[in-house]
Parts: structure tokens; C-alpha cells; sequence
């Protein structure tokens, strides 16, 4: 109720209205590829660099922070193509000296953004410089900055543990030297958003110049925060892809800006419909996975389960739906388990093209809530089974690819080979082929035996049901031929042959779905 009645109140009139320091539009700084990269065990490549920049550019980012080019002359070489490539605006950090600030003027970025720390933390134990010493520093680098006719952005590090009267002491000083934007950083993610409300107020009053937010997200408190700061006067707003970010991350790109546009009713450049394909992207490039939960673009972010959600849901999506998933590029998933009503089955059944009678339909929900109850994934690959066998029909006769036999090859230093025979729509086909490993082998065979080497194994994932060396393997497959991916499931007490069964199983789904 609070919800549809809010939602029509920001239709009307826009919530900046009712926040007179709201400003209408909002710039995203994306930090992906500087902060973001500083995730532990992530690094980009340059070609996975570029592919990003162009992916943030095309998606509507104000500007990319690009990198660290005093770094490496890898970083550097990174941020200079970057530069020359794309189509937003680049941003090279430095800290504040003048070597880190000539290799971003090398580097030929748009603008630099200088940092240098304010907190008595950082001045005693990493510094090992006085408050002057370090105001004296900032504003010579904001200096030089602008003197080679270049925007600065400035950020005191670690602003949220500073005192603030020599908070503003620097912003001012800053301001003075020609910083066109300052930025607050809250280094180690320890304010909270009243506390923020109030340090972005008092500072909007002493400084005119724009002012950018960058959280982190110790306390999982990064994407409050950052609107907090909007709120109380900030118009630029300093995010991650995926949340990615030093420690436990920054504020994260989807969830500050779908924030924005529907919870303030405030704009941003930011295609939304792009949001989720853009993860997916920062997702395979950083081999970060998301958690299922991850708000927006995690896989439940849109997935229903329980029989009255699904119910519901089916009747009108805003029932249990905050925003629509297209909105940001994704799709509802209605998801099979322990808690699925009949409606949700019957709709699964109905995209799948498989007619049942409303006692069938009862019967075949409960074995899918049986199955599910059972802590066991169920996959619609499951769901086809139980109605095959609910409805009589003959699977086996019904698959196209049905595997006859198999042999591997295996020797230490050696790459496995495997020789595989099918019967692919009756006719015997086989196939060699070797791999990485002996997965890789067997299903590079069994792609050749079949003819479709443009299918994909697009998520591979292996757990074991029991314990020991002799545990049954549980593989859950998703593959994918470019137009449609599915997801298959073997268990087997050998991987490998867990592995062909999910493959076979994924195969002939694909293929049953023309
Ligand atoms: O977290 C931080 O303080 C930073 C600065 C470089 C802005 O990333
Ligand atoms: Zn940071």
C-alpha cells in the first residue's frame, strides 16, 4: 500500500520536490575498472578493460575512472587506449604528486582525479605528515592538475573519519585551486546514512563547487549511503558494476541507480534497460558470481517460487514485484521447489507446450513439491520427466541423442582424449576428441559426434551429494546454441559420466525446443 501510494505520489510531482537539496539529475562516475579491479583476486586484461569501457560508455556512464596509471605500464598503457576509444569521458587517479598526475597527462585522459588522505588515522600511520603538510599537497596537485588545463576531481581519502573543521579546511582550499568536482570518500564503509545526511549537508553549505559520493560497503551500507549523500546535496555519484570494490566492495551500480530513478523519482543517463546484460558482462569478465540474492541482478532478484506469489504475480506482476524486470533488462523467472502452487506448474508446463488434465497438473505438482522438499534443485528438465512419466509418455523413444558408449584416454602430462559412440535420431555417430581435462574431452566429442560445435557450455556446476571418493555426483549444466540456453542435471558416481548424462540431457532439451 505505502509502496503504490508513494509510486503515485513520485508520478505527480517527483520526491526531489519534497528534498530541496535533491538535485533533478544525477551523474554516475563508474569506478569498475579502477576501485572495481582493486577487488581481491580480480584483474582485468586489457581486452577485457576495453570491452568494459565500451559496454559502461554504451550503457550511459558520465564518466569511467579508467585506472591507475602510475601503476604499471600495463595500467597505463590501458587507460591511455581507453581514452583514445571511448566515447565518455575518462577519468586517470593519482595520488597527489606530481609523477602520478603526469602519467594521467600521458595517458590523455579528460579529466584527473587526485586523492590524498585527511584522516588523523591515515596522516599519523600512513602519511607520517602534518594537517599543513597535507593541505599543502592537495591543493599543489589540484594546481598543477588545473594549470595543464585539465578538470580535477578531488577526493579527501578517508573523509568520513576526518575531523571535519579540517574537512572543510582542504575542501575550501581545494575549491580555491580550481577542483571542479570534490569527492567524499567514506574510505572503510563506516558511516551510516543519518550520519551521512548530515556531514554532506553541513559540507554543501561551505562548498559550491559539484560534489561526488564514493561508499564502501563494509557495513553493507554502500547504496544507503550514497543516496543519503544525494540527498542531502551530492550530484554525482561514484558506483560500481556488480558492487565490485576493495574489501567488501563499493555501491553498486544497478541497485544506486534503479534507487534513483524509482524510490526518489530522480534521473540518471543510464539506459536501465541495460542493467542486467551489463552485469552479466562485469560477472564472466571478473569471475565474480554474484550471490542468487544480490537485489536487481542477482538470479532470484525476479524469481517466484511460493504458490502465492506465482499466483499472484500471474495475475498482475506489481503484487510482488517492485519494478518490472525488463525495466532492467532481465526476465521473471517462476521457479520449481518445495514451495510451487499449482499455478506456477501449470504455467511452466504451458511454456513448455505439454497440455495436462487438472488432475494430472495436481499430481504432477505434487511430485515436482516432493522433489523439491527433498532439498534437490528442480530443473525443468525434472518437470518434463515427471509429467513424461504423469502422462505416459515414452521418453527414451522421444530422445534424438542417446549415448552408447564411451572411452577416455587419460595420461599424466598428457591431454585426455575421448572416443564417444551416439545414437543421434537413430543413426550411429562417434567422434574423438581431446580436451583440458576429461570433461572437456568427452563433451568436445560429443559436440563433434552431434555436429553442433556452436553449442556452448555456458555454467558448469559440480557438487557432491554425499561424502567420500565414491560420493555421488550431482553436475548441473547450462547450455546454450546462441539462441536458447537450458539447464540439464546428471548424477552419477563417476564425474565424468554425471557430466555426459547433464550434457545429453541439455542437448536434447535444446533440440526438443526446436
Ligand atoms: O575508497 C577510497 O577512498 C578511494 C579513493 C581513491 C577515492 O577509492
Ligand atoms: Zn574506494
Amino acid at each position: 500500500m505505502f509502496f503504490f501510494l508513494r509510486a503515485h505520489i513520485d508520478i505527480i510531482i517527483g520526491s526531489w520536490l519534497n528534498m530541496p537539496d535533491m538535485q533533478k539529475k544525477i551523474k554516475v562516475f563508474d569506478t569498475t575498472l579502477r576501485d572495481g579491479e582493486q577487488t581481491p583476486g580480480v584483474a582485468f586484461t586489457l581486452e577485457k578493460k576495453l570491452e568494459l569501457a565500451h559496454a559502461l560508455s554504451d550503457i550511459g556512464v558520465d564518466i569511467i575512472e579508467a585506472g591507475f596509471p602510475i601503476n604499471s605500464e600495463d595500467e597505463f598503457r590501458a587507460v591511455k587506449q581507453i581514452s583514445s576509444e571511448a566515447d565518455t569521458k575518462v577519468c586517470g587517479l593519482a595520488r597527489a604528486l606530481i609523477s602520478d598526475i603526469d602519467a594521467c597527462l600521458k595517458a590523455d585522459v579528460d579529466l584527473v582525479h587526485t586523492f590524498i588522505s585527511t584522516s588523523p588515522q591515515h596522516l599519523k600511520y600512513q602519511m607520517m605528515k602534518s594537517e599543513e603538510e597535507v593541505c599543502e599537497m592537495a591543493v599543489a596537485a589540484v594546481e598543477y592538475i588545473v594549470d595543464h588545463g585539465l578538470p580535477c576531481l578531488f577526493s579527501p581519502m578517508d573523509a568520513t573519519r576526518s575531523d571535519l573543521g579540517y574537512l572543510v579546511k582542504v575542501c575550501k582550499a581545494v575549491e580555491e585551486a580550481g577542483a571542479g568536482t570534490i569527492n567524499i570518500p567514506d574510505t572503510v564503509g563506516v558511516i551510516y546514512p543519518t550520519e551521512m545526511k548530515e556531514l554532506i549537508g553541513k559540507l554543501r553549505k561551505e562548498i559550491h563547487v559539484d560534489l561526488d559520493i564514493h561508499c564502501h560497503n563494509d557495513f553493507g551500507m554502500a547504496v544507503a549511503n550514497t543516496l543519503a549523500a544525494v540527498e542531502a546535496g551530492c550530484n554525482q555519484v561514484q558506483t560500481t558494476v556488480n558492487g565490485l570494490g576493495e574489501r567488501a566492495g563499493n555501491a553498486d551500480m544497478a541497485q544506486v541507480v534503479m534507487g534513483l530513478h524509482v524510490l526518489y523519482g530522480v534521473k540518471t543517463n543510464i539506459k536501465t534497460e541495460k542493467i542486467y546484460p551489463l552485469s552479466k558482462l562485469v560477472e564472466r569478465l571478473s569471475g565474480i558470481r554474484l550471490m542468487p540474492n544480490f537485489p536487481i541482478v542477482g538470479d532470484n532478484a525476479f524469481a517466484h517460487e511460493s504458490g502465492i506469489h506465482v499466483h499472484a504475480v500471474l495475475k498482475k506482476a506489481e503484487t510482488f514485484e517492485p519494478i518490472n524486470p525488463e525495466m532492467v533488462g532481465a526476465r521473471r523467472r517462476l521457479v520449481l521447489g518445495k514451495h510451487v502452487g499449482i499455478h506456477g506448474v501449470a504455467a511452466k508446463l504451458k511454456e513448455l507446450d505439454i497440455a495436462v488434465d487438472s488432475e494430472q497438473l495436481r499430481e504432477i505438482t505434487s511430485k515436482v513439491k516432493d522433489l523439491g522438499g527433498k532439498g534437490k534443485k528442480v530443473f525443468e528438465e525434472d518437470l518434463i520427466a515427471i509429467a513424461e512419466d504423469i502422462l505416459g509418455m515414452v521418453p527414451q523413444a522421444e530422445r534424438k541423442i542417446v549415448l552408447i558408449d564411451l572411452e577416455l584416454q587419460s595420461k599424466i602430462n598428457k591431454k585426455p582424449v575421448a572416443s564417444i559412440i551416439l545414437k543421434v535420431d537413430g543413426v550411429e555417430k562417434n567422434a574423438k576428441e581431446d580436451g583440458v581435462g576429461p570433461v572437456d574431452a568427452v563433451l568436445n566429442a560429443i559436440k563433434s559426434a552431434v555436429g553442433r560445435e556452436e553449442i556452448l557450455v555456458e555454467e558448469y556446476h559440480l557438487d557432491a551429494i554425499t561424502g567420500g571418493s565414491d560420493a555421488l555426483a550431482d553436475v548441473t549444466i547450462r547450455v546454450g546454441d546462441g539462441r536458447r540456453t537450458v539447464m540439464a542435471r546428471g548424477v552419477h558416481e563417476d564425474i565424468v559420466m554425471a557430466s555426459v548424462i547433464a550434457f545429453i540431457n541439455g542437448l536434447n532439451r535444446l533440440l526438443r525446443l526446436g
